[in-house]
């Protein structure tokens, strides 16, 4: 069976119980991509396509993301996406045949916003309570926690599903995107002044409420949910900048990062995978994807050249001079920042966020490649059986759910 376009035309006989085997891969084939009917997203600027720029308009108070060069490569306006252009989400949407997700903000939360999914991510976005933050001598840019993005998931689906049932089938057949989340906790602590040993403590914090989060979401009926790690976070021209200076053992020489935070990050990595290999264990019947941000974008700080990053992957395209255009007074879209002619040339856009081209290649190593655990590429079938075989006779009754 290699999907040939004469295979629905052979006539000959078949038992039924292939014939029934062939149907379900057919279905697939036929789908390409198509197992998943929309897309439901989680977490920070990352993923945000536009709930921050929304927040901020409602608040009447401006961000960075809401100017030019902001969307300058694809959208040609800036959408709220911190990017010249699409984000890994934005690319995920259009492999599905998908919309790009609207944001829940602003929206009216209406099945029809709903149907193909919906992005509660927010610029900027912490997986802890911003009154954590808070208790620790510093705030945060905004309080949509996490909690508060599953708080608003909930409150959109009393608008669109009018049964428990119709929600659980919704969820189930959603792509859902959970992050990456957690990376701001540690990146708006650590330009507070804290240390990484202060920050160490809140490893298990936020691994918590990603795992807290992720099993609400598997109560409500999710069968797909992907989970990425943070970045290397040593290797982003906001933070090598704060560390301008370091001593040569603090980086590492064959990329130019900062060692200390990397390791930082890949700590964070590995308990959330140990703690995903713990739920995954409670519910084997739910497909639960590590995305492994980390390694993917290791590939082009190793050899930017490979990806076409002729600029270097370290130095930002948009931002305000120094040895990494990064300048924390003067931030891309402000008034005295510049920007590259070629972002495609840069893995890195203003600093903190990556180009659209760097976007492309995690999208591509993660959801055309080999990097999510267990391989994204084999769920189309698996996802499809799943579906057919959950149990509905242990639904919880609608009105358990604080819409
Ligand atoms: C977040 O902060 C805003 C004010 O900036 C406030 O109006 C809102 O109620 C807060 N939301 C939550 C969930 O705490
Ligand atoms: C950032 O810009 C300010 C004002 O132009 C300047 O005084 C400062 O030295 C710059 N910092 C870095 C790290 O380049």
């Amino acid at each position: 069976m290699n999907g040939t376009p004469t295979l629905p035309f052979i006539k000959c006989p078949m038992a039924p119980s292939f014939n029934l085997f062939l149907m379900v891969l057919l279905t697939c084939a036929l789908h390409t991509n198509g197992c998943y009917t929309s897309i439901i997203s989680f977490g920070d600027s990352l993923a945000d396509t536009g709930n921050a720029k929304q927040l901020a308009i409602f608040k009447n108070v401006e961000l960075h993301s809401m100017f030019f060069p902001y969307g300058e490569t694809y959208f040609h306006n800036p959408t709220g996406r911190c990017s010249n252009g699409r984000l890994i989400v934005d690319f995920v949407a259009e492999s599905l045949g998908l919309p790009f997700i609207p944001p829940y903000v602003g929206g009216d939360g209406n099945a029809i916003d709903f149907g193909q999914g919906l992005n509660y991510a927010v610029a900027s976005a912490t997986a802890l309570e911003a009154s954590f933050h808070e208790a620790r001598g510093y705030s945060v840019p905004t309080n949509a926690s996490l909690r508060v993005q599953l708080e608003w998931f909930k409150q959109s689906l009393s608008s669109m599903c009018a049964t428990l049932s119709d929600c659980r089938q919704l969820i189930g057949s959603s792509l859902i995107l959970m992050g990456e989340i957690g990376g701001n906790d540690y990146n708006h602590a650590l330009v507070a002044g804290k240390s990484i040993d202060d920050i160490q403590p809140y490893v298990p914090l936020v691994i918590n409420t990603i795992v807290t989060t992720l099993n609400v979401l598997i109560e409500l009926g999710a069968q797909t949910v992907i989970i990425p790690g943070n970045l290397p976070i040593g290797c982003s021209a906001a933070f090598l900048t704060i560390y301008y200076g370091s001593s040569d053992e603090e980086y590492d020489s064959t990329t130019g990062c900062l060692i200390r935070l990397n390791k930082f990050a890949e700590c964070h990595n590995e308990l959330l995978q140990s703690e995903l290999n713990r739920i995954r264990e409670l519910h084997p019947n739910v497909n639960i994807i590590y995305g492994d941000y980390y390694n993917a974008a290791m590939q082009f700080y190793r050899s930017p050249d490979d990806f076409g990053f002729s600029n270097g992957a370290l130095k930002a395209c948009c931002g305000g001079k120094g040895p990494y255009n990064y300048n924390q007074s003067t931030e891309c879209a402000s008034q005295f920042s510049t920007s590259c002619a070629e972002p495609n040339t840069y893995a890195n856009w203003d600093g903190l966020h990556l180009t659209e081209a760097a976007y492309r290649v995690i999208y591509k190593s993660l959801f055309e490649g080999s990097y999510t655990t267990p391989q994204f590429n084999s769920l189309c079938t698996i996802n499809l059986g799943k579906v057919d075989r959950r149990d509905l006779s242990k639904e919880i009754p609608y009105t358990t759910y604080q819409y």
